[in-house]
This record gives structure tokens, sequence and C-alpha cells, in this order.
């Protein structure tokens, strides 16, 4: 299937994923999974950001394949816990999950421009610390993977209302898989629960969504479940462009 999805045209490619979505949408995550874990071979890949449904789909992926590919961004700003997971992870399931850096002339050039913490001073500085921390090693990441695999759910904001669980996403020329699309948070948590996935300590802390530690707070009990993120900033608009870029 890889060699075939790689000769494709773009129309072709958006073709398939909207009937692999039709086929797929009803099923439960890990028959998808499944599907593009074989059919892909080792071109398929999740992103993780150690969050409850990335660690989730660690889990379900690692049982249909030991071999899967995790990587996940380590943007420089990570929390403590994050990185203790990330030792935590490998050793509970005996793998490497990749780590990707932002590279360093861009970051020192960032700083030196627009300050350490330049992120609270304008929308603008915050896109460009997160293409600069983000989006570039994410495209680095994304080489040679056509499956790339997300722990997005439409009910996590407004701005993932619309989305699909296979998508063809034409900026990376990737198909675009989201498992648990449709998912909601208990049944996230019920999964990581039965199975006894390791999970956040941030988590226990108020946090249901993880990014970056200087733009990720704690929310109270009921609250938005990204209202922690970028809190500063319009809630309509609060993506740092890996899934949603303008
Ligand atoms: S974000 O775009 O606002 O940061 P969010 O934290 O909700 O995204 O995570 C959504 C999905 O984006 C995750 O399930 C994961 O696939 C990907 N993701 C987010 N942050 C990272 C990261 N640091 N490294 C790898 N993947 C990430
Ligand atoms: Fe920078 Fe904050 Fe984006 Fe992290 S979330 S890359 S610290 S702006």
């Amino acid at each position: 299937m890889d060699k075939e999805f790689r000769t494709m045209t773009a129309e072709e490619k958006k073709a398939f994923a909207a009937s692999k979505n039709k086929e797929f949408i009803n099923k439960a995550p890990e028959e998808v999974l499944a599907y593009f874990l074989t059919e892909f071979q080792g071109a398929a890949a999740l992103s993780s950001s150690l969050s409850y449904e990335d660690q989730a789909l660690t889990d379900m992926m690692v049982r249909i394949r030991k071999d899967s590919r995790i990587f996940t961004l380590d943007t420089g700003r990570q929390f403590p816990e994050t990185y203790e997971l990330i030792d935590r992870t490998n050793m509970q399931y005996g793998i490497s999950i990749e780590v990707f850096f932002p590279d360093f002339h861009k970051v020192q050039e960032m700083v030196r421009e627009h300050g350490i913490n330049l992120f609270y001073d304008s929308v603008e500085l915050r896109h460009l610390c997160c293409s600069v921390r983000k989006i570039e090693p994410l495209k680095r990441a994304l080489q040679g993977v056509d499956v790339w695999i997300s722990g997005l759910r439409r009910s996590q904001s407004v701005t993932r209302a619309g989305m699909q669980m296979v998508e063809y996403d034409e900026a990376d020329d990737v198909i675009k898989l989201n498992p648990l699309i449709l998912w909601s948070e208990e049944q996230v948590k019920r999964y990581v629960k039965e199975n006894a996935v390791p999970y956040s300590r941030l988590h226990d802390k108020g946090f249901p969504s993880i990014g970056c530690q200087p733009c990720t707070r704690a929310v109270a009990p009921g609250d938005d479940i990204r209202s922690g993120r970028w809190w500063w900033e319009d809630p309509d608009h609060r993506e740092c462009g890996l899934h949603v870029r303008d």
C-alpha cells in the first residue's frame, strides 16, 4: 500500500483518506490502527505529547506492533513530569520513543532578538516560538512518514470539531490518522485505567491538557480542558500550528 500511496496524486490521496474515513469512523481505534500499521509498515508514526490520549495510543500501538514508531517533540520548555514519563513509558513497554529537538541556531537567534519568554509579548511572537520549537522539528520528524498518527479528539476544542478520523493533510503530504477523534475524555481515562497505562503525574495535579511549562497552567475541575493552554489568548485561536495552520 505504501508504494502505491506514494505514487498517488494529491486528489487521489484525498479520495483514499475519505474512503478509509468512511470505512473506519465508527470502528474501534485499535481496528484503524491495525490496518494502517500493517499497510504502512515503518511509514506510520505517532507524534506523542505524552498526554492521556497519546499514552493510550502508545499502548494500543505497542500491542499491535512492538516496533511501532513513536516520536515526541522536545521544545526545551517541557515540564519535568513529561521527561520523567518518557523514561517510564520506555521502561514499561521496552520501547524507545524518538525525541526531536529544535534547531539550536534558530532558537538562539529567536531568543537573542525577542527574549527567552517572548510568547507572552504578542500572538505573533508566540506563534514564532511554536514554529521554531515545534513545527520545524515536526517537519523533520515527518520525513519518510506517510501516516501521521495523533491523539486529537473533536471534543477537545471548537478548533477541532470538524476533524475526521482519517484525513489527507496536503501541507505535510501525509495521511493524518486520529483514532480517538470520537472518544470522550472519560473514554480515554477509562482505557488508561483499565490497561494500567503509565500517565503523566500532571493529570493528577489539575492539568487535563499538557503543553510547554510556561504556556500551560492547571484548571479548576469542570473548566474547559484547554483553558489552561495559552490562557492569556483568545480561545478560538489557541493552537500551536501543529494541527491547525494559518
Ligand atoms: S497542541 O497543538 O495544542 O500542542 P495538544 O497538546 O492538544 O496539541 O495535542 C494534540 C496532539 O498533538 C497530540 O495528541 C500529539 O499527537 C500532538 N502533539 C502535541 N504536542 C506534541 C509534542 N510536543 N510532541 C509530539 N506530538 C505532539
Ligand atoms: Fe514556545 Fe509556548 Fe509554543 Fe512551547 S507552547 S513552543 S514555549 S510558545
